[in-house]
C-alpha cells in the first residue's frame, strides 16, 4: 500500500473514532496521533497531498485507486454528501488543525450545504483545503440552470485544458485527463442516455474540442458495450481523444476550405496521420502507445485502401477500427458551416455503403446496434404526423426505438415502437431548423 493510501486509511479511521467516541475521547486522540504521524512522514518528502474524488474513484496524482475506491466506497459517498471532492493537505499542517478538521467533517451533512471550505476558515485551519474539484470558468459555455456545469461541459473543460497544453507543447497532466474520462465511463453506465444525448445533440458549438470529446465518448461507449475492461476503455478514450492531433500542423484555411482541394492540399491533410503519430510518440510514457497507433492508423480503412500508404500493407489495429467508425460517425453527423449536416438515417446509409471496405463489417453492425439508427435525443416525425423524442434504442431493431411523443398535446405518451406496430418513424427533424421548438423536450 502506498503512503498516500495509508494517509487516507488513517484519516478514515480517525473519522470513525471521532464519530463513535467524540473528538475529546482518548481513543480519538490515539488515532489522531497515528494519522498525524503518517502525515509528518509524507511531508518529509512532499509539500502537499491532494486527493480527489471523481465519480466513484479516489485519485492521487497519476494514480487512480480503483480498488481502494471500491473498498472505500462508503467513505467516498460520505465525503461527497458533504460536498467534498477534493482534499488538499499542506506541509505545515499541525496536529491541532488536523483534529479540528476531523471534528468538522464528522459533523452532520447539513452543515456542508454551502462552501465546506468556509467551515475550515472559520475554525482557523490554514493548511487544509477542501471542496469541489475545480472547474474552469468558460463564459461562453452552458452551465445548467442550477449553476452547476453538467458532466459534458465539465469533461469538455478538462479535456480542453489537457489538449491546449498539448498544443502549447507543455507537460500534460495525465491524471486530470484520465479522471475526467473515468468520470465519463462511470456516467456511461449510469446515465448512458444522458451523455450520448449530449454527444449526439450538442453539435451547435461545432468546435474542434467537441469533435475530439465526442469521438472519445462514442469510442468509450462502443468499447465498453463490446466488453472491454474499464482500464482499457479509458485508454481507448485517450487514444480517441487525440486521433486528429496531427491536424494542428495543418492550416485552418486548408482544413476548412469549402471548395475542392487540390491534390497537394489533400496530401497535406492526409499527413495529419503521420504527424499525429509522431507527435503522440512524445507522450508514450504518460499515455502509452495506443494514441500513437490510433493517430497513425485511423484513416487506414478496413480493406487497407486508406492512408497513410504503407510499403507493407497491414491490417488496422482493432482499436483504430473502433475509433475510425466513431470518427466518421461524428464527422458526418456534425453540423459544419462548409458542409451540410446529414440526418441519422443518411449517416447510417453512407456508412453502410462502406461496410466491408472502410469499416469492419462486424464492428459497424455492432456500432449501430448499440447506438440505434435514430440516436437518443433525436427529434423525429412519426407516420401519424405527431412529433417524438427518441428515448432509448432497441437493440433488436435499430429502426424502432422507445420514444416519447411530445406533440400534439393529446397524444403525449411513451411508446415502445417494438410493441406498437402501427407507429413508425418517418423522418428526422433537424434540431436547428424544424426540430428546434421541440428541443426543450429533449
Ligand atoms: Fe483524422
Ligand atoms: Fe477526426
Amino acid at each position: 500500500m502506498s503512503k498516500i493510501e495509508v494517509v487516507f486509511k488513517e484519516l478514515l479511521t480517525c473519522l470513525q473514532t471521532a464519530k463513535m467516541y467524540g473528538p475529546l475521547h482518548p481513543m480519538f486522540q490515539k488515532s489522531l496521533d497515528k494519522a498525524y504521524a503518517v502525515f509528518e512522514d509524507v511531508f518529509n518528502e512532499r509539500q502537499e497531498v491532494v486527493i480527489g474524488i471523481i465519480g466513484e474513484e479516489l485519485a492521487f496524482e497519476k494514480e487512480i485507486f480503483f480498488d481502494l475506491g471500491k473498498l472505500l466506497r462508503s467513505a467516498i459517498l460520505y465525503l461527497k454528501e458533504r460536498n467534498i471532492e477534493r482534499l488538499a493537505f499542506y506541509r505545515g499542517l499541525s496536529k491541532e488543525e488536523l483534529g479540528k478538521f476531523i471534528g468538522i467533517i464528522s459533523g452532520p451533512k447539513e452543515d456542508f450545504k454551502n462552501d465546506p471550505q468556509q467551515l475550515l476558515d472559520l475554525a482557523g485551519i490554514e493548511n487544509i483545503n477542501i471542496g469541489k474539484l475545480k472547474v474552469v470558468d468558460r463564459k461562453d459555455k452552458g452551465a445548467s440552470e442550477a449553476g452547476q456545469p453538467n458532466l459534458y461541459d465539465f469533461s469538455m473543460d478538462k479535456v480542453a485544458q489537457v489538449v491546449s497544453s498539448v498544443l502549447n507543447l507543455e507537460k500534460i497532466d495525465p491524471r486530470t485527463l484520465k479522471l475526467s474520462l473515468s468520470n465519463i465511463i462511470d456516467s456511461l453506465s449510469v446515465q448512458r442516455q444522458e451523455l450520448l444525448k449530449l454527444a449526439t445533440v450538442k453539435r451547435y458549438d461545432a468546435e474542434v474540442y467537441v469533435h475530439m470529446l465526442n469521438v472519445a465518448i462514442f469510442s468509450m461507449y462502443f468499447s465498453s458495450r463490446l466488453g472491454f475492461e474499464k482500464n482499457d476503455v479509458m485508454d481507448i478514450g485517450v487514444a480517441a481523444l487525440f486521433h486528429d492531433i496531427g491536424k494542428m500542423y495543418i492550416s485552418r484555411k486548408t482544413l476548412h476550405k469549402p471548395d475542392k482541394l487540390s491534390e497537394q492540399e489533400f496530401d497535406r491533410i492526409k499527413s495529419h496521420t503521420v504527424l499525429g503519430g509522431e507527435f503522440m510518440f512524445k507522450y508514450i510514457e504518460s499515455l502509452g502507445i495506443l494514441p500513437v497507433v490510433v493517430s497513425f492508423e485511423h484513416h487506414l480503412k478496413y480493406n487497407m485502401s486508406g492512408y497513410p500508404r504503407l510499403p507493407l500493407l497491414r491490417k488496422q489495429h482493432t482499436i483504430s477500427s473502433i475509433v475510425a467508425i466513431c470518427d466518421v460517425y461524428d464527422a458526418l453527423s456534425q453540423r459544419r458551416g462548409y458542409k451540410q449536416d446529414y440526418s441519422p438515417d443518411v449517416v447510417y446509409n453512407i456508412m453502410n455503403k462502406e461496410r466491408g471496405s472502410s469499416f469492419d463489417p462486424e464492428l459497424l453492425d455492432k456500432f449501430f446496434q448499440f447506438m440505434g439508427l435514430w440516436p437518443v435525443g433525436s427529434v423525429v416525425a412519426l407516420n401519424d404526423a405527431s412529433i417524438a423524442i427518441v428515448r432509448e434504442e432497441n437493440e433488436s431493431d435499430i429502426r424502432r426505438p422507445k420514444i416519447e411523443v411530445v406533440s400534439p398535446e393529446d397524444k403525449k405518451r411513451l411508446v415502445d415502437l417494438i410493441q406498437d406496430n402501427s407507429l413508425s418513424i418517418e423522418r428526422y427533424l433537424n434540431p436547428w431548423k424544424e426540430g428546434k421548438e421541440y428541443l426543450r423536450f429533449a
